[in-house]
């Protein structure tokens, strides 16, 4: 059978994100998916851009970095999309993204996809699980399947957020990256996302 295809799309400021997603990227790769791991255009202006040495700092280190679009989603059999929490909701680099999705989504192309989400914020109840939700509300309109890790497997139970995964990120100025425990969450997530989304096409092509 043809391998899954699995978009991980996502917008990281200063680089927690970007850790998630290159981690799930190696959970959906060792499940067997193709795997393209996108980051969606940055909109804000460069002012306040440089008003944070980490997010200037990152942008510099990953100007090369191949931007989202909407043939990946067009591609995907399944999409992980992940983002900072930006006052309990996803960044607007992401959603300005998602809002571009409307001449795939009035063809149809976007339902039947598995579709999962991941987040970073810097407090431990700054809203990871309120910015998850949120992006369920899109993948609803999307006729999406919606496949959390819930408390499926024993990192669940150590990193805690059944929603998708979830890191606390630390104050500004003293972040400290995703750790092992969190990354592992990560890659857990993306690998029941490709599981399933491959159980799926297998039954549609042979059902
Ligand atoms: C405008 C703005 C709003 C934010 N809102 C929240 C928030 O509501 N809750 C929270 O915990 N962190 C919040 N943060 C912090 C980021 O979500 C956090 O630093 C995150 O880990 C950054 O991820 P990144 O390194 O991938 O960009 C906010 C940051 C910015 C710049």
């Amino acid at each position: 059978m043809e391998s899954v295809n699995v978009a991980i799309i996502y917008y990281s400021a200063t680089g927690n994100v970007h850790a998630l997603a290159h981690a799930a990227a190696e959970g959906a790769e060792k499940a067997g998916a193709a795997v393209r791991v996108r980051r969606v255009a940055e909109t804000a202006p460069a002012r306040a851009i440089g008003s944070n040495p980490a997010w200037a700092r990152y942008r510099e280190d990953h100007a090369d970095t191949t931007e989202a679009a909407l043939d990946d989603l067009d591609w995907a059999d399944a999409v992980l999309l992940g983002t900072p929490t930006r006052y309990g909701n996803p960044a607007g680099q992401l959603r300005a993204f998602l809002e571009t999705t409307g001449p795939l989504w009035f063809q149809g192309k976007l339902a039947d996809k598995v579709y999962s989400a991941f987040t970073s914020g810097s407090t431990p109840h700054g809203g990871q699980e309120t910015t998850i939700l949120a992006l369920s509300n899109t993948f609803y309109h999307w006729g999406g399947i919606i496949v959390p890790p819930g408390y499926t497997d024993p990192v669940q139970f150590r990193t805690g957020n059944p929603y998708g995964t979830s890191h606390v990120s630390g104050p500004p100025g003293h972040q400290e990256p995703p750790g092992p425990e969190t990354l592992q969450a990560a890659r857990y997530q993306a690998r029941r996302v490709t599981d399933t989304a491959a159980a799926l096409k297998k039954g549609r092509a042979t059902g």
